[in-house]
């Protein structure tokens, strides 16, 4: 049985005084949230100290925005599995398209920040996800695929969340349709061979779409960045109803 898993991505968001506000709006809003799904957040990094003592207590856990493959060292900029683990950070999102499309990262780095996660005991959620320009060439499968077998090589797919975001679909309010979601992810747990996987969708999901996408067979949960800074919406979210 897959547990269904709910993250909000709050990417370059929040400080620690409207993290503060948020969850003082967010965790009545999920105290009779059934527990058949669990819920994430995935602060910036300033914040997380700060969402450590706030979640304590409820059932929200905690995700990094990303994770370094070395336990410590000569990398500015990075953040080391053990600085999060010791905020009881429990998922990394690795290779979201940001960082792919910004910092120019590689499948090969995506799949050490994941192994490097796995190995610490974190739960890394690889992103995947083809551009609009490769969906229209016909080539969002073969991109898709590569992703798939570069970024989860030697991985243990029973620790791990794979998240399927159409770089078309996120930031900009066009969903992709729930039944090509709900394919593509069918693909991508046939392609890892493991039936168990977690499959996330992410781009755009909303309150309005949120039950839709969730009576998917092969969507186990979704990745969620503009709907999750509003605590309201999140909520909602978080309270899907599968139909
Ligand atoms: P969005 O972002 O929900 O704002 O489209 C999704 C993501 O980047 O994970």
């Amino acid at each position: 049985m897959r547990k269904p898993v709910i993250a909000g991505n709050w990417k370059m968001h929040m400080t620690c005084a409207q993290a503060r506000e948020w969850m003082a709006t967010f965790l009545p809003l999920i105290a009779a949230t059934p527990n058949d799904r669990e819920l994430v957040v995935a602060p910036p990094f300033t914040a997380i100290s700060t969402m450590a003592d706030l979640v304590k207590g409820s059932t929200l856990e905690l995700s990094s925005q990303n994770v370094h493959w070395e336990g410590h060292g000569a990398y500015t900029a990075e953040i080391a599995p053990g600085m999060l683990l010791e905020h009881d950070v429990v998922y990394a999102i690795v290779g979201h398209s940001e960082p792919r499309k910004y910092f120019s990262e590689s499948d090969e780095q995506i799949n050490h920040r994941a192994r490097s996660a796995q190995s610490n005991g974190l739960i890394p959620i690889v992103c995947v996800g083809e551009t609009d320009e490769q969906r229209t060439r016909g080539e969002a499968e073969r991109v898709i695929r590569r992703q798939v077998e570069q970024g989860l090589e030697g991985l243990d797919p029973a620790k791990l969340i794979v998240a399927y975001e159409p770089i078309w679909a996120i930031g900009t309010g066009k969903t992709c349709e729930s039944t090509e979601a709900n394919r593509i992810c069918g693909l991508i747990r046939s392609w890892v061979g493991s039936p168990d996987l977690i499959i996330q969708y992410g781009g755009s999901v909303k309150p309005g779409n949120i039950d839709e996408l969730m009576s998917m067979s092969d969507i186990d949960g979704v990745l969620v960045g503009g709907a999750s800074l509003e605590a309201e919406s999140f909520a909602r979210i978080a309270n899907y109803q599968a139909a």
